[in-house]
């Protein structure tokens, strides 16, 4: 294996698309009805962007009940797209398809234990009106805030959908999350109802949820009333007159439901992700917008066809599932995997196992999965029959090469084209990505989807577009599911978003982009780690850190970590009088899964007596940061307290337990 990846490596890092992939593309489809010949033309036409979107609205059939007047208003930093149109997503995702496509299966779908189930259009169509109209029964309304606290299973894409049908906002939290996670979004978005499930199966065990939820459920007086999907069998608390069965409320409802004619530019969802605060932002999207982003992107990118199976093994409570499991191959008519498990239950063959079985031919994952993969061998997907797959993508961090090769070889035999996205929560859709036209350099997420403008800056505001020089990524014209703010934030989504240039929004990414004009990712800026994939808040875990009685200041730095990307380090200063020990180390890593979620229970404790911080008392994360990599922590003159940076230094060096 060692060189063949050796000899893949030296190729000058250029892997052109097979040339019948692009011959049958989609893209080029579009291409040549418009007489485009390049990809540089394309991109060039594309800067066009209100005639672009236009041609992208006809290209996925989005089926408006009354057309727009306006394609775009741009008054930074709020945009408004396909203005006047009178919209509802679910009209494209369902309505459409159970028209188009009733008997055609929309979801295959697998459970952990080995259950499958196979929904076509018809029947979502059919349960999605049944959820829905139990939701107005229980008096949700327009604008009412719906949290949906499901595991992978179809009744997460149904209770978001009839959401949607009823113009009501769903705000879904990822199953993984805690109570406490739960609760700091069901108060924030101030939500009516709470959707969930009796628990999940997940590595062999069942995973509960309701009962969880009851724990948390007396400081959220909004929720009127919880409605739970019996999933486990699993002994549940139900309190009369708040809580109901899924499977009872929806039995007497009719299979009809009318659908909310909205605004294309009212909110669909919030979803919350992490900031460099403690509090999640409520990052807010829109249905018309939103709706043609994702579509267009699948289709170009992904390039799905009637035919075609695809499999996004994200979960949807992430963006990830929601454009590219829920949104966008409903509204493309597609048949999609999905699946409720671990990834290596009951053995590391499990995803293979499942391409093969549902001869999936479009398979978009994480780095951290394949990196995990990768460590437990090829032999794995060796078992398997894998030769139905035509397309492979990535999204969620820089994929390292020697990740992009494994998969490039072992799963894609050499044959498919590696779509590495760059987005975020915040975009909506994926932004940056190679086409199926597109040659690849493995590492580089390429180059802008067209009508999207991307650029590199140097602190002052200058393009360094042509210099091949490290800076801030940022985007320079308004796209169509770009959010549309932060859920009761105002200020914060100025801040953050807009505040570093003028009319430019800020990523908070660092990148570079390259002499043949391909877009390096090098990772945030700001203090945000990406563990797996996932976004978390360095703040967000130091609050949780310092929410214990024993402790009283942290600092939580990301260290490199071979299939995490990042694993989590904190310092910790304990309350005088308590004296640090393993068991309190354990209790601390605890204590933080049950405040955020598992995903964001650190790696690493170091006790320590103090932290560096400035003149005001802001605690240096960075200089943790270079202390524990053994760098340099460079100028620490201008700290409140140097000396700390050696207590740092010490404890990072003698491991967890130090009398500093
Ligand atoms: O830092 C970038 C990284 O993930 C961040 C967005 O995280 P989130 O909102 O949780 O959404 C993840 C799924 C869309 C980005 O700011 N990121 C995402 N995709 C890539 C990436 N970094 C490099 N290459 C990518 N393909």
């Amino acid at each position: 294996m060692t060189e063949t990846i050796a000899s893949l490596l030296q190729e000058g890092r250029i892997y052109n698309p097979p040339e019948e992939l692009v011959e049958n593309s989609n893209v080029k489809k579009f291409m040549d009805k418009h007489g485009i010949k390049t990809y540089e033309e394309l991109l060039e036409r594309a800067k066009d962007i209100e005639w672009f979107w236009n041609e992208m609205v006809k290209e996925v059939g989005i089926e408006w009940y009354k057309e727009p007047e306006k394609t775009l208003e741009w008054n930074p930093p709020y945009v408004k797209w396909f203005i006047g149109a009178e919209y509802n997503i679910v009209n494209d995702a369902l309505d459409r398809q159970a028209r188009l496509r009733k008997n055609k299966v929309a979801y295959i779908w697998e459970g952990e234990p080995g259950d499958i189930r196979k929904i076509t259009y018809g029947e979502l169509h059919r349960e999605v009106n049944r959820f829905a109209n139990a939701l107005r029964e229980f008096g949700v309304e327009r604008g009412d805030r719906v949290t949906i606290w499901l595991p992978m299973i179809p009744e997460l894409p149904i209770a978001m959908l009839a959401c949607a049908k009823i113009g009501a906002i769903h705000s879904v939290v990822f199953s993984g999350f805690s109570e406490k996670a739960l609760l700091d979004r069901i108060l924030d978005a101030e939500a009516k109802i709470l959707i969930t499930a009796d628990g999940f199966y997940r590595g062999g065990n069942v995973i509960e949820l309701k009962n969880r939820a009851d724990g948390v459920l007396n400081d959220a007086p909004s929720i009127e009333k919880v409605i739970v999907y019996e999933r486990c069998n699993v002994p549940t608390n139900m309190k009369e007159g708040r809580d109901y069965w899924w499977q009872d409320v929806v039995r007497n409802q009719p299979k009809e439901c009318e659908t909310e004619v909205m605004d294309a530019n009212d909110i669909l969802f919030i979803l919350y992700t992490s900031g460099t605060t403690g509090k999640p932002k409520g990052v807010i999207h829109a249905h018309g917008g939103y709706a043609v982003g994702v579509a267009a992107t699948l289709k170009l990118i992904f390039d799905l066809k009637e035919d075609d199976i695809w499999w996004c093994s994200a979960d949807i409570g992430w963006i990830t599932g929601h454009s590219y499991i829920v949104y966008g191959p409903l509204i493309l008519g597609t048949t999609s995997v999905m699946y409720e498990g671990s990834p290596t239950y009951p053995k590391p063959d499990r995803w293979w196992e499942m391409i093969e079985k549902y001869a999936v031919t479009v398979f978009y994952t994480a780095p951290t999965a394949i990196r995990m993969f990768m460590r437990l061998g090829e032999e794995w997907p060796q078992k398997h029959d894998l030769s139905t797959l035509r397309l492979l993508g990535t999204v969620g961090e820089p994929i390292n090469p020697e990740a992009w090769i494994w998969y490039y070889k072992y799963i894609g035999n050499e044959k498919c084209q590696i779509m590495d996205t760059w987005w975020q929560t915040e975009t909506g859709m994926q932004l940056m990505s190679p086409l199926p036209i597109t040659p690849l350099k493995p590492g580089s997420a390429t180059k802008p989807f067209p009508g999207v403008e991307a650029d590199v800056y140097d602190p002052d505001g200058n393009s360094l577009s042509k210099k091949n020089a490290g800076g801030f990524l940022v985007l320079t014209k308004p796209w169509p599911a770009m959010l549309r703010g932060l859920w009761r934030a105002e200020e914060r989504y100025i801040n953050t978003y807009w505040s570093t240039y003028k009319d430019i929004y800020f990523t908070g990414d660092a990148a570079r982009i390259d002499e043949d004009g391909y877009f390096w990712i090098q990772g945030r800026l700001d203090d945000v780690l990406n563990v797996s994939g996932h976004r978390i808040g360095n703040s967000e875990v130091e609050s949780a850190l310092v929410s214990h009685p024993a402790v009283s200041e942290a600092a939580v730095v990301g260290k490199p970590h071979e299939i995490k990307g990042e694993s989590i380090v904190a310092f910790v200063v304990l309350r005088s009088g308590i004296s640090p020990d393993g068991k309190l180390m354990d209790s601390l890593k605890e204590h933080v899964a049950k405040e955020i979620g598992k995903i964001a229970r650190p790696d690493e404790i170091y006790f320590v007596s103090d932290l560096p911080k400035t003149r005001s008392g802001k605690i240096m994360r960075r200089v943790c940061r270079s202390v524990m990599l053994g760098k340099d922590p460079g100028d620490i003159s201008t700290l409140a307290n140097p000396e700390a940076v050696e207590v740092v230094k010490e404890a990072a060096k003698f491991g967890g337990v130090t009398s500093k």
